[in-house]
């Protein structure tokens, strides 16, 4: 970490450790009994969201591990480029019923996009789990099924999120000015 950086106290916490975990196994629970019968291929998007459904996944004993798709849209900076960089490799979801794991949904172009890449590979629904959310900067509209926060339009960081890489570590969500 340079120097100049700000030390991860410096940032107001928004999310609480044992507010997030309580959150994640009350997902979970809704998660599992959306697939009485049997589990659906899980999709966690990394990097983001790998804290995340690693937690999850705690609760769903029993379920197969997540696969993991790659995609970027930051870059480096608080920004979204606008472009959304997806590395799917071979993830077997034909016939199979999909749910997204993501850290965060922002404007909505990476679940936009990674979904019809799911249907296109012949997943036969897709539905869609996020830790967080900001409404307000939807460009596309994008149904979500399970939202563990719904907060405002702060640039966050903790719990798997970064800002160039860094403070992914943090143990909770903060707001990182
Ligand atoms: C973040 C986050 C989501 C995406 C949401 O990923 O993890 O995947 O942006 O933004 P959107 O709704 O505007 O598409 P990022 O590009 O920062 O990559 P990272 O997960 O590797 O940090």
């Amino acid at each position: 970490m340079a120097a100049t950086e700000p030390q991860p106290e410096a940032f107001r916490v928004l999310i609480d450790r044992p507010t997030l975990l309580q959150r994640i196994a009350e997902l979970a629970r809704e998660v599992r009994a959306a697939f009485p019968a049997e589990p659906p291929c899980l999709v966690a998007v990394m990097d983001g969201a790998r804290v995340f459904a690693t937690e999850l996944a705690r609760h769903l004993p029993g379920f197969p591990a997540a696969h993991a798709v790659r995609a970027s849209s930051y870059g480096h900076g608080t920004q979204s480029s606008g472009q959304v960089l997806l590395a799917a490799s071979a993830i077997p979801v034909e016939g199979r019923p999909v749910v997204i794991l993501e850290d965060i949904v922002d404007t909505g172009r990476t679940i936009d996009k990674l979904r019809t890449w799911l249907l296109a590979h012949g997943a036969v629904e897709v539905r869609v789990c996020t830790l967080l959310s900001k409404p307000s900067r939807r460009v596309v509209a994008v149904a979500l099924d399970w939202v563990g926060f719904e907060i405002p339009d702060e640039f966050v960081i903790g719990f798997g999120m970064d800002v160039d890489g860094r403070y992914r570590d943090l143990p909770h969500v903060a707001v990182y000015r």
